[in-house]
């Protein structure tokens, strides 16, 4: 059965101008599947609204990696509660990584009876059957098998009109002891070169200046081609494609981060001077515990490495503060590694256990005073990093993609290549190309400065 255009005949039915509402939490990745999803239903006739109240689908694209992002899932899920009482005619539909965990999807089935289906982060190609199921039946269904993924159902559609994002792998088989994301996404594999080489020209014909290759640890894309391709063929192929645009990238993986990758990144201009690299702790034992699989001084090897070949490179990462059995000692060498590696950002995360993972069954002795007062300490030391590392750019010129408006009036917003925040006088005819931008003033999250005209 067609059940797209089968679909579009019942919806139409039941409305004349049909809406869906789409909210995706967690990683870009999981934005980009909710992207796809939303592209896809675009295609079956629903118009697309941010008015959840009005809107005749509702998904709710959820994250599983902290206690803190669930929390938030489950009050918004709550939440649409009253939305059906005032609509009973909305279908409402839960996926993503959360309703991959066979426990969680039960317990919505349980706990939120306004919920029409739950699918997982394998089931995207169902999705056209089970919305049918939910118009045509009223029972509760629930589909989170783990199908093979041949990525033939990937839908380009982006919210954007400037960047855009290209996932280039899906999964990670690294199993890092704190990570739940092996377990809901499953194993590592890679879209074929040509479809992303082709995704690329597609989005930068259609006039896209930024594409952000995504995957969970994209420094390990291609393994599972026959042949394998390295990442830094996949890069380099990339950026030999004509045209005015620029590529990121996120987030790569530390062990997997070879010299040659580095190389690539350094000689094409299209390449951003901006690398995202998770650190995650600066002590040894818990790298070791966490099964990252390099140590502090590997790490300090890599961030030399870039800073030689590239001395205008930003390096950012993530860190978890309190892992089980962090002592004082073990976060001040987290410490010691920030101040050698200055970082221009870092995401810092305190330690969440998830259920499942190899370090939920580690002793944890921390308290959560001691762990928020660590994670007090980090922030300051990044502030003061942030600082001086933000005013070297005064008076010096960037390349800068302004992409919208910024919170205070008549500014606009955008990033430089090296993935930095930049805010300057300007209207909306100076978004969307890349602009010269003269630095005039710096804070420790952001710059300021004037729109040169050449
Ligand atoms: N694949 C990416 C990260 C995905 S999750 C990578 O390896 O870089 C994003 C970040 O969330 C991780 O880098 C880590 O810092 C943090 N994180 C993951 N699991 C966590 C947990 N259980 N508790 C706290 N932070 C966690
Ligand atoms: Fe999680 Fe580690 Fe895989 Fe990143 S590399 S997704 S932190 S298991
Ligand atoms: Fe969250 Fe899933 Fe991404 S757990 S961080 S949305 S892969």
């Amino acid at each position: 059965m067609n059940y797209a255009e089968t679909i579009k005949e019942i919806v139409t039915r039941i409305s004349p101008s049909p809406t869906v509402y789409v909210h995706s939490f967690g990683c870009r990745l999981n934005v980009s599947d909710g992207n796809s999803l939303l592209g896809k239903i675009l295609d079956m006739g629903f118009a697309e609204t941010e008015d959840v109240n009005s809107a005749s689908l509702i998904i709710i694209n959820t994250c599983a990696v902290r206690e803190n992002a669930e929390k938030k899932v489950y009050g918004v899920i709550g939440e649409l509660k009253h939305v059906k009482e005032k609509n009973p005619d909305v279908i409402i539909a839960v996926c993503g990584c959360m309703t991959q965990e066979k426990h969680v999807a039960e317990f919505i089935k349980n706990t939120y009876r306004h919920v029409d289906f739950c699918f997982g982060t394998f089931a995207y190609k169902k999705f056209p059957e089970l919305l049918y199921n939910a118009l045509t039946k009223n029972e509760f269904q629930c589909d989170n098998n783990e199908y093979p993924n041949d990525f033939s159902d990937f839908n380009l559609y982006q919210k954007s009109v400037i960047k855009a994002d290209v996932p280039i792998m899906y999964g990670c088989d690294n199993y890092c002891s704190y990570c739940i994301v092996p377990y809901v996404r499953g194993r590592e594999r890679s879209r074929e070169v040509s479809d992303i080489l082709s995704d690329i020209r597609t989005l930068t014909d259609n006039g896209f200046k930024e594409i952000l290759l995504l995957g969970q640890n994209v420094n390990s894309y291609g393994n599972t081609l026959k042949p394998p391709v390295p990442f830094s063929e996949l890069l380099k192929q990339a950026a030999e494609i004509p045209g005015d645009f620029k590529i990121r990238f996120m987030s790569p993986h530390p062990k997997d981060m070879r010299k040659d990758l580095i190389d690539i990144i350094a000689e094409y201009p299209k390449l951003c001077k901006s690398i995202h690299l998770p650190l995650q702790s600066g002590s040894n034992r818990i790298l070791e515990l966490m099964n990252r699989q390099y140590t502090a001084e590997t790490y300090m090897e890599i961030v030399k490495y870039i800073r030689k070949k590239m001395p205008r490179c930003t390096i950012s990462t993530d860190i978890i503060v309190g892992f089980p059995g962090e002592t004082e000692y073990d976060f001040e060498e987290t410490l010691r590694i920030i101040k050698e590696a200055h970082f221009y950002n870092i995401f810092s995360f305190i330690y969440s256990k998830r259920t499942g993972t190899k370090a939920a069954d580690l002793p944890d002795y921390a308290t959560a005073v001691e762990k928020t007062s660590r994670m007090t300490r980090m922030l300051t030391l990044q502030r003061e990093i942030a600082t001086e590392t933000y005013a070297e750019y005064v008076e010096k010129t960037l390349t800068v993609l302004f992409d919208g408006s910024s919170k205070t009036e008549g500014l606009i917003a955008g990033k430089s290549d090296e993935g930095i925040i930049v805010e300057a006088p300007g209207t909306f005819d100076k978004i969307g190309e890349y602009r010269k931008v003269r630095i005039t003033k710096s804070h420790n999250w952001a710059l300021e400065g004037v729109i040169l005209n050449f």
